[in-house]
This record gives structure tokens, C-alpha cells and sequence, in this order.
């Protein structure tokens, strides 16, 4: 049994990661939640207990935790993650803050848990919109193997965490608002996270870059445009995949179907293709609309579907601890 902390348990993922773990019926002798000095002293109830929310400060260094789930953004990862990891405790980071550092894995379970290791105690878990497509895409890497992955991305609004349903709301209100540049009701946004210099977003040049380092292919071309769409929840993203040795529609459906984390959902004839509201509330990753993309050579269309607060962020995070504890001896 483990001490398990949630940092930043207050917010839309840390509300969801104790969701998860107690679905899942992680093995915690006591479950430590923390946050800022704005929540210290209000208590949740998990399983039937009431839990005091902790203000995190330096005394997290010397609680009784064995596994520390962060997601209160990137620069409270940077303050209090490398300490902890250093004292052996396990670290699973939900912010940008080490995805591309060199010797910190970066992880969905079911494509790379090989990387994981009991000495490697800083972990990190991929951005969203990432996390459903390599999914998709592992399979096909290590079946055909691929040369080029053009995504667009179709974000929902709980990726920005509360502030983003705030503004959808706001908007279906006819208030102006407060979280994004311009509507979100009503509208779409060709814009999550900041503008970079090469005219990428912040959020698409991470779907390029953690892509390649999940796969392990630092040639991968890959190129992604990332859009909020004013839907509350659930990602969808068209994946335009290339292939190096060619396929039939029906071989890439078939290694799909057999695919762990995947859910096939492609019957055009029955009007059978998935969309946001049917991964609400699940860990899958449903992928359809399958088809060759003719226009180039081994190329096909995939569009892929995933609940983004949960496989995109708090239920890899707690797939990742369970990856984790499986590697080390029950204590
Ligand atoms: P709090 O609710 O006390 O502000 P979201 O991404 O949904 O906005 O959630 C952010 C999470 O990070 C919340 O739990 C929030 O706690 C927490 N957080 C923000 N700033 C700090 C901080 N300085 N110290 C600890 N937790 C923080």
C-alpha cells in the first residue's frame, strides 16, 4: 500500500485523478491532497472520508509520501518535482515542465511503459491531444512503420481547465470573455497556447515534438495545426498517417481493433464514427473513418477520439503510477 499525494487536487485534472484512483482501486494507505493557500482547510470526501486539502509548501518534503501526482502547472512542477523525485519519491508531472528533458520519460502505457524504470522516479505525462493519437498510431508504427503524421486537432474547452467552460458558458450567456482572445461559443479558435516564433502554436509544436519522442522517432515528420472548438469535453483529432510499407483499409482497421487502449468504431454504412460525447467519461481511445488518403502514396485518414481529461491526462497519470508500482516489490 502507498501514500499517494495529489498536488493541485483542487483543479480539473486533480479532481479527476482522485476520481481515478479510487475507480481503479489504487492500493493507498492514506491520500494527501494538496494545493494553494486559497483551498488549504476545505475538505473533500473520497470513499466516504473527509480530506483536509494541505496549502503545498516545503513540508510536502518531509510528508510520508511514496507517489505524488502534480498537475498545478508547469512552474509549481519546476519549484517541488526534482526535489521529491530526488528523495525517492515517485513523480508523475502533468505540466510541460519536463517532457522534453533528456533522461525523463515521457509516457502513455500502452506504447512505451518499456521506458519506464524503478531508479527513473520523475516521470512525465504527454500532452493531451498526444496522448489519444499515438495511441492510435503506435500500432501502425511498429506493424507498417511510418514516415510522415499531418494532425488537426479539434480541443475542447475543459483542456483549458475551468476557466475554459467558464468562457463557453459565458458565451451561450451572451457575456464577452475571459479566459480566451475572442468567443469560444459560437466559434472556433485556430489558437491553444502561445505563438511561437516559427508561427506554430505552443500546443502544436509539443504534439510534434512528444510524438516523435514517445514513438521513439526522432526523424518522424510530423506537423499538427490544434483548434478549440467550443465543445465541453473530449478531444478529436483527424490524423493523416503515412506509411513506409503500404496496407489495405481493412488490414489497418484489423491491427487497430487489436490495438490495447483502441476502440474501433468505424462503420459508415451504419452511421458508426466516434465523437466527443461518446468518449466522455472513459479511458479509451475510439478511433474511425478510416481511409486512403489517395492524393498521397501508404497514406491513410484516421479521426480519433479520446476524453482528455481522463486518458488525456488523469487516467495515464494514474495508468502510469500503476506501470510503476507493478515494477517495484509490494510493500
Ligand atoms: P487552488 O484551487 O487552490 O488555486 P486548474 O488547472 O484546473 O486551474 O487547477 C490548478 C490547480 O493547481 C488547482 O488545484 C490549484 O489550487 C493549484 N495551484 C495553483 N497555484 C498553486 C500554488 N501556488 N500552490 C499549490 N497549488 C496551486
Amino acid at each position: 500500500m502507498y501514500n499517494v499525494a495529489v498536488v493541485g487536487a483542487t483543479g480539473a485534472v486533480g479532481q479527476k485523478m482522485i476520481d481515478v484512483l479510487t475507480e481503479y482501486e489504487f492500493p493507498i494507505s492514506e491520500l494527501r491532497l494538496y494545493a494553494s493557500a486559497r483551498s488549504a482547510g476545505k475538505t473533500v470526501e473520497v470513499n466516504g472520508q473527509s480530506i483536509v486539502i494541505r496549502e503545498l509548501t516545503d513540508a510536502i518534503y518531509a510528508d510520508p509520501i511514496d507517489i505524488a501526482l502534480f498537475s498545478a502547472g508547469g512552474s509549481i512542477s519546476e519549484q517541488y518535482a526534482p526535489r521529491l523525485s530526488e528523495q525517492g519519491v515517485i513523480v508523475i508531472d502533468n505540466s510541460s515542465a519536463f517532457r522534453m528533458q533528456e533522461g525523463i520519460p515521457l509516457i502513455v502505457p500502452e506504447v512505451n511503459r518499456v521506458e519506464l524504470s524503478p531508479e527513473r522516479t520523475l516521470i512525465a505525462n504527454p500532452n493531451c491531444s498526444t496522448i489519444q493519437s499515438v495511441v492510435a498510431l503506435a500500432p501502425l508504427a511498429e506493424v507498417y512503420g511510418l514516415t510522415r503524421v499531418a494532425y488537426t486537432s479539434y480541443q475542447a474547452v475543459s483542456g483549458s481547465g475551468q476557466k475554459g467552460i467558464d468562457d463557453l458558458e459565458r458565451g451561450a450567456r451572451g457575456e464577452e470573455p475571459t479566459n480566451y482572445p475572442y468567443p469560444i461559443y459560437d466559434n472556433v479558435l485556430p489558437h491553444i497556447d502561445v505563438f511561437l516564433e516559427n508561427g506554430y502554436t505552443k500546443e502544436e509544436q509539443k504534439m510534434m515534438d512528444e510524438t516523435r519522442k514517445i514513438l521513439n522517432a526522432p526523424n518522424l515528420g510530423v506537423t499538427a495545426t490544434c483548434v478549440r472548438v467550443p465543445v465541453r469535453n473530449s478531444h478529436a483529432v483527424s490524423i493523416t498517417v503515412s506509411l513506409e510499407r503500404d496496407a489495405t483499409v481493412a488490414e489497418v482497421k484489423a491491427v487497430l481493433a487489436d490495438a490495447p487502449g483502441v476502440v474501433l468504431m468505424d462503420n459508415p454504412s451504419e452511421l458508426t464514427y466516434p465523437t466527443p460525447l461518446d468518449a466522455n467519461g472513459t479511458d479509451e481511445v475510439y478511433v474511425g473513418r478510416i481511409r486512403r488518403d489517395d492524393s498521397q502514396p501508404n497514406t491513410f485518414h484516421l479521426w480519433c477520439v479520446a476524453d482528455n481529461v481522463r486518458k488525456g491526462a488523469a487516467a495515464n497519470a494514474v495508468q502510469i503510477a500503476q506501470c510503476m508500482i507493478s515494477q517495484t516489490a509490494t510493500k
